[in-house]
Parts: C-alpha cells; structure tokens; sequence
C-alpha cells in the first residue's frame, strides 16, 4: 500500500463513522487506486433493545417501545402476532380498537400505547419493520384482575343450623389468575371439618370454596370470612353468620353463695342459648323475684350464646337465706339451676 493509499483509507473510514445511518461508500483496496470499485453498502435497520414484557392490570395504561436505528426509508408496523392483526403502520392506526396508539419521537423510537388495558389485549405484540426478509421483536402482554366476590344466588350471608346440623357456605371469586378462596373465621377461632371415617380436623384457615360445616356445635357460632385472593390487590372478602339454635343450659360456678347481714350478695346464672332465652327468678316458695329496691337482676353478654344473669340482693337479712332458682327459656325448651344462699 501506497503512502496515497493510506491517507485515502483513512479520509473513508472517517467518512464512513460520520455518516453510519446513510448510505456510505467503501473501496475495495485490492483493486484499482482509483475509485472504480467504490461499492454502496447499506446499514440495515437495527433494533437496540428488546421489546419489553408486561404485566398489567385491567384498567391501567401501558406501552410498548420499540427502538430501530438506520430506519432509513422501511417502515415500523405494529402486530398483534397471536391473532396476526396489523395494528398500526408508522403512525397510522389500521386497527379500529380507539384504545390503541402509536406515537414516534422523531428519531428511532416507536411506542404502541395501550390506554384502559382489557383481558382481550393479552397476548404477544409484534414490531416489525417491513426489510426484506422483514425484521422483528416481540413483547407479551398479560393482563391481570384483582378479585371480586361473585355473589351467588339464593346465598344468604346468614345461615342457621340446629346444634348437630350442617351448614353449607359457598364462596366464588372471579379474577385473573383465578383467585384462591380462603376460609377463616374472624374472631381467629379454629374451623372444624368433620368427616364420617376421619378425625376432625381442626385448623385456622381452610382453602375450598366449599365450607361444609357438619356436626356444628355452638361453638362454631360467628362470622367466617371468605378472602379471595390472587396475588393482585386488593384482596377482598365477604362475612357470612352462622347462628346455631339450641335449648338453653345453665352453668353455676358457686351452688352455694355466703352472705353477711345487710351486705350486698350477687347470685349468677350464666346461661347459654340461641336464640336468646328469657330467664326469671323464683324464691324458695315458688315467687317471682321482680325488680324493687331488694333486688337488682343485671344481664351481661359474655360471647354470642352466653349471658351471665346476676340476681343482686341488697341489705342481707336472715330471712334471705333461701334457695333461689333461675329459669330460662327459647322456643327450644326451658331449664333451671338452683343457687343456695347461706349466712
Ligand atoms: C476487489 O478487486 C479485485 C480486483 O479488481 C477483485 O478481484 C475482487 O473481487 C474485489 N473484491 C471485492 C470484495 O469486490
Ligand atoms: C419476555 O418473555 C419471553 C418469554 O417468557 C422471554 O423469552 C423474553 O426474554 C422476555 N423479554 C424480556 C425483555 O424480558
Ligand atoms: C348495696 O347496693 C346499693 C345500691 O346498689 C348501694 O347503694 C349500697 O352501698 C350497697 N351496700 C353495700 C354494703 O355494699
Ligand atoms: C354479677 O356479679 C358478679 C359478682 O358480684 C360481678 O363480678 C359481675 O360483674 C356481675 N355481673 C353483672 C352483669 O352485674
């Protein structure tokens, strides 16, 4: 190579960094000295970045970008490749979807905007640029819902059961992933399945969308929560009330009550029953103790079936050393303790 030669490959090189995008003259410089074997080499259209994957909820906007370097003449197009719908040419929308637009930064970025995403938008978007053969890229697109409780006719979200009897709750979510339902009862109060051959199984939360409670005791009274979840928020859930229905019974904690003259004494009765009872209390001689200024009858609510009924005797006399029963009835039957009262 000539010394000539050499300031000439040098004045291309530097012509052909300057002008990369545009169409650039390169020598063959085993041939002629001259510029006979000057050839047109063409950059052909680059893409610099993938196109990008997303995960978006219903509702929200998205876009996706698509950067192409020496563009040249060719021209950007937008596929929705799974159902091969053209979308949009440069910035000219062939789809009739209003929700779809191509915007161009006046270089070499393209973005395909997606404004109020719907389910029927997932999918894989295509950015082609029509070269021969054509150049692409693709992206997905995967819409997601967060759940909603599907409200399912003829369920109440109150059930009864007799003491022993079944209830059966159902819960559908809908979403996207499918959500998972998840049972638990909102005091955090074990759930008990029980099954024929089985041991119960006592838990926290169970995931069914059936809650088959059998065998249901009072103590499975309140509020259960189903929580349909998806990994999307928000989480939602809905309350269902389980009311038991059983006779009453009543438990005495002191048989035998001691008393001193012209103090105050407090007789209890705690009572369990659903529906709630009406409870009277009687004196040894069979009377019905009404309120006066002897007596006080005070009622407190200690769970959702268990009251505590106080009968106060005020101003202890020997007289009142008597035995004092308390009756309580519901519409499924009456019962009654006695409580004794000694000096
Ligand atoms: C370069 O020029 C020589 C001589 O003219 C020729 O034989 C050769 O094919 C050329 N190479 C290219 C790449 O054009
Ligand atoms: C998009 O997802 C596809 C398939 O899961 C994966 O091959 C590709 O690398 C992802 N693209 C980006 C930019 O993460
Ligand atoms: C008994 O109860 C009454 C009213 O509830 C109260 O005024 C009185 O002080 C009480 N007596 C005693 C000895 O505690
Ligand atoms: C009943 O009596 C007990 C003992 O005197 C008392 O601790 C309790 O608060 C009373 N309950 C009501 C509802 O008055």
């Amino acid at each position: 190579m000539t010394s000539w030669d050499l300031r000439f490959y040098f004045f291309l090189s530097t012509l052909l960094h300057s002008t990369i995008g545009k169409k650039v003259r390169a020598v063959n410089f085993s041939g002629d000295r001259y510029l006979e074997n000057i050839k047109y080499l063409e950059l052909q259209p680059q893409f610099l970045a993938p196109l990008e994957n997303h995960t978006v909820t219903q509702g929200r906007d998205v876009f996706f970008t698509c950067v192409v370097n020496h563009l040249q003449s060719y021209k950007v197009a937008w596929i929705k490749s799974d159902s091969r719908a053209i979308l949009a040419m440069h910035t000219h929308m062939v789809t009739p979807n209003p929700r779809l637009s191509v915007t161009h930064n006046g270089h070499n970025t393209w973005k395909l905007h997606v404004v109020n995403v719907q389910p029927d938008d997932s999918g894989t978007y295509m950015c082609q640029v029509n070269t021969e053969p054509m150049r692409s890229q693709i992206g997905h697109m995967k819409v997601v819902i967060p759940p909603d409780i599907i409200d399912v006719e003829d369920s109440s979200n109150r059930l009864t059961s007799i003491e022993g009897g079944s209830v059966r709750l159902r819960c559908r979510a809908s979403g996207s992933p499918k959500p998972e339902i998840t049972w638990r009862r909102e005091d955090g109060r074990s759930i008990i399945i029980r099954s024929e051959n089985e041991r119960a199984l006592v838990i926290r939360t169970y995931k069914n969308e059936n809650l088959y409670l059998t065998g249901i005791l009072r103590q499975e009274m309140g509020s259960y929560l189903c929580i349909a979840s998806n990994g999307i928020p928000p989480t939602v859930s809905k309350r269902y009330y389980i009311n038991v229905l059983f006779k009453p019974t009543i438990i005495i904690k002191n048989q035998i009550v001691f008393a001193r003259i012209n103090h105050n004494v407090s007789l209890e009765c705690y009572i369990e029953s659903s529906p709630k009872s009406f409870t009277v209390w009687y004196t040894e001689n069979g009377q019905k103790i009404g309120f006066d200024e002897k007596y006080i009858i005070s009622e407190t609510a200690v769970d959702d079936y268990t009251f505590q009924i106080n009968l106060t005797i005020r101003g202890v006399r020997p007289s009142d050393f008597n035995i004092y029963t308390c009756l309580t009835e519901n519409p499924f039957g009456k019962t009654n303790a006695v409580i004794k009262l000694r000096g």
